[in-house]
């Protein structure tokens, strides 16, 4: 039985890749996943590289994301992006919130949530990042963290609520090689669907798409999106690499 929700698999390639290896990376995906249309799949270079990865995708089934924007339009922003910046390269993704611009750039919700009604406003669509850290997780404050983060990140959206995806990544599961198991996976995502129905309603929650990110490889992502709350994945490493992105991509058709 499939999902009622598309699966949607994302590479958060962060700061990695020159434009040429970033165009290398963009031909094999291309090669392997281009006509895929079972699930959505998305990548996510650096800036510099998304005009060049734009027009290698243009044509196929891959969307373009970015890994982060300003929430003003224009103006006096040394060194930042704005949403129409990213819909004049063909973006159609935009990652919010992500823990390590909220760890080393200080982000914080309130601005998480501007940066989300800018990117809806500007016809790009979030995908909203929480997560708790080690110390939170053993001091038995996942849910408290995660409630404060989805409530705050996605206030005063009305009717535009549904139109976000959330990633939920466990940041001692980032780049460590530590995978939430499926089970903790999903109680959280479940749990998240449900304050998404007090802030939504259940048709909103049940629409709303809540990707896992945090060590997905292809060896584990066939039982994290197994799972009935899991509806996709937020990929970094593996998604450096062409086979293993199209590993975890595969893994998520049929579910
Ligand atoms: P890793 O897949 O490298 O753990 O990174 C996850 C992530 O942060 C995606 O945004």
């Amino acid at each position: 039985m499939s999902k009622k929700r598309k699966i949607i698999i994302a590479g958060n390639w962060k700061m990695n890749k020159s434009i040429h290896e970033a165009e290398e990376l963009t031909k094999g995906i291309k090669q392997l996943l281009g006509e895929t249309s079972e699930v959505d799949v998305v990548v996510c270079p650096t800036f510099t590289a998304l005009k060049s990865v734009g027009d290698i995708i243009t044509n196929t089934n891959i969307k373009l994301g970015a890994q982060n924007m300003h929430w003003e339009a224009e103006g006096a922003y040394t060194g930042e992006i704005s949403s129409s910046m990213l819909r004049d390269l063909y973006c159609h993704y935009v990652i919010l919130g992500h823990s390590e611009r909220r760890t080393y750039f200080g982000e914080t919700d309130e601005v998480v949530n501007k940066k989300v009604k800018a990117a809806i406003a500007g016809n790009l669509i979030p995908i909203v990042c929480v997560g708790e850290s080690l110390e939170q997780r053993e001091s038995d404050q996942t849910k408290a963290i995660i409630k404060d983060q989805i409530e705050k990140s996605l206030a005063g959206l009305g009717e535009d609520l549904k139109k976000v995806i959330i990633a939920y990544e466990p940041i001692w599961a980032i780049g460590t090689g530590l995978t939430a198991s499926p089970e903790q996976a999903q109680d959280v995502h479940a749990y998240i669907r449900g304050i998404l129905e007090e802030m939504g309603g259940t048709d909103v929650a049940q629409a709303i798409r809540i990707q896992y990110g945090g060590s997905m490889k292809p060896t584990n992502a066939d039982e994290l999106l197994s799972q009935p709350d899991i509806d996709g994945g937020l990929i970094g490493g593996a998604a450096l690499d062409a086979n293993s992105f199209a590993g975890i991509v595969n893994a998520g058709i049929e579910k």
